[in-house]
């Protein structure tokens, strides 16, 4: 009731000053002290799975806190988790706006932010001075100027700036809103980036005394054949966890709405069957030698029993918090797979 006023107000703005707006208004609750209240009433959930003690299933997906500029107030809400990013070496300002945009009849958010963020060295100083104490997600990519062929350098360089301050790292090959991004899923140019990624982590471990893990974040457009090769090649370098899906290029559902030609990632509710049906095709390949993290278009709590039917153990949400507000978790947070 509450959001829904809120909501009506947010949404008289255009999407992207709608998303500050929104953040001020939780850290003016927050002053007043009544922001605490909405997470300490979610039941108590926990889950073990990549070594991490997750307080519940439900996460923040990657993108709604780029630079870990709100983890104070975010943590607040009662997350499982939380992800921040993409976060890329070199600061960017992303591409021009306008650059989000709803469809609010289908539930339905297209951007094409194309990761801007602070970078990492600013984002490592959030983080410190950060107080939150969750359980942090750190999603990493590459700046829009960095070649393909120089990609794995940049990820590195995010892991060895970032490493001490997440508890696990994404590695983002599956944004549409970086030219070239996606090829780094396919095979040989993945095989190589994991090479040098687990590497690097591995070297890092050693340097920390703490091994963290590895999630990649994959794409929904991905045919039979792609997907395929790439659970070869996760299976091959041990990576710890798939978070299936990104965003999709597909218009399926949404053709003829305002706003549904605009270029850029579809996300919401017209996601939920694609992404699903990748997270069932990567449950099928790789059983439980990875952790899945469901994500696209859950809006209730049958959707979110079904990512957990269809083999994820964490689930994240982004745009149906835009739609339904942080109710959309005490909803979810009692659900066991
Ligand atoms: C405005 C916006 C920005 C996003 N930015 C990122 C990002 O920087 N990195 C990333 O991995 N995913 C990003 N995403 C994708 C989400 O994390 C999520 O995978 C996707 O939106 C599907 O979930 P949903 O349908 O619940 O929104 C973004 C999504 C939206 C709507």
């Amino acid at each position: 009731m509450l959001y829904r006023l809120a909501r009506s107000l947010l949404f008289s703005f255009e999407p992207e000053k709608a998303h500050h707006i929104a953040f001020k208004i939780l850290e003016t609750i927050d002053k007043v002290g009544a922001l605490g209240v909405l997470g300490e009433r979610l039941p108590n959930n926990p889950v073990n799975t990549m070594g991490i003690s997750f307080p519940n299933r439900i996460g923040l997906a990657a993108g709604l806190d780029k630079n870990g500029a709100y983890l104070d107030v975010l943590g607040k809400l009662g997350f499982g988790f939380i992800e921040i990013g993409t976060v890329t070496p070199e600061p960017q300002d992303g591409n021009a706006k306008p650059r989000l945009f709803r469809i609010s009849p289908c539930e339905a958010l297209i951007n094409r932010l194309g990761f801007n963020n602070l970078g990492a060295v600013n984002v490592a100083n959030n983080l410190n001075k950060s107080k939150y104490k969750g359980i942090l997600g750190i999603n990493i990519g590459k700046n829009a100027d960095t070649p393909i062929s120089q990609a794995h350098l940049d990820y590195k360089f995010c892991l060895q700036k970032l490493y001490e301050l997440g508890d696990y790292f994404t590695i983002n090959i599956s944004s549409p809103n970086t030219q070239g991004l996606r090829e780094l899923q396919k095979k040989i140019l993945l095989d190589k980036l994991l090479a040098e990624i687990t590497h690097e982590r591995d070297l890092l471990a050693e340097a920390f005394g703490k091994k963290k893990p590895l999630v990649i974040k994959v794409s929904p457009d991905l045919d039979m054949v792609e997907l395929h090769d790439l659970t070869h090649i996760i299976k091959h370098h041990s990576i710890d966890g798939i978070i299936a899906t990104n965003t999709t290029l597909s218009r399926d559902y949404v053709e003829g709405f305002p706003h549904s030609q605009q270029a850029g990632g579809l996300s919401g509710k017209p996601l939920f069957s694609r992404s699903t049906n990748i997270l069932k095709k990567l449950h099928q390949s790789l059983g439980k030698s990875s952790t899945l993290i469901g994500v696209g278009g859950i809006t209730s709590a049958e959707d979110a029993v079904e990512k957990f039917q269809s083999g994820a153990q964490l689930i994240q949400l982004y745009t149906g918090l835009i739609y339904q507000g942080p109710g959309l978790l005490k909803k979810l947070a009692h659900i066991k797979p």
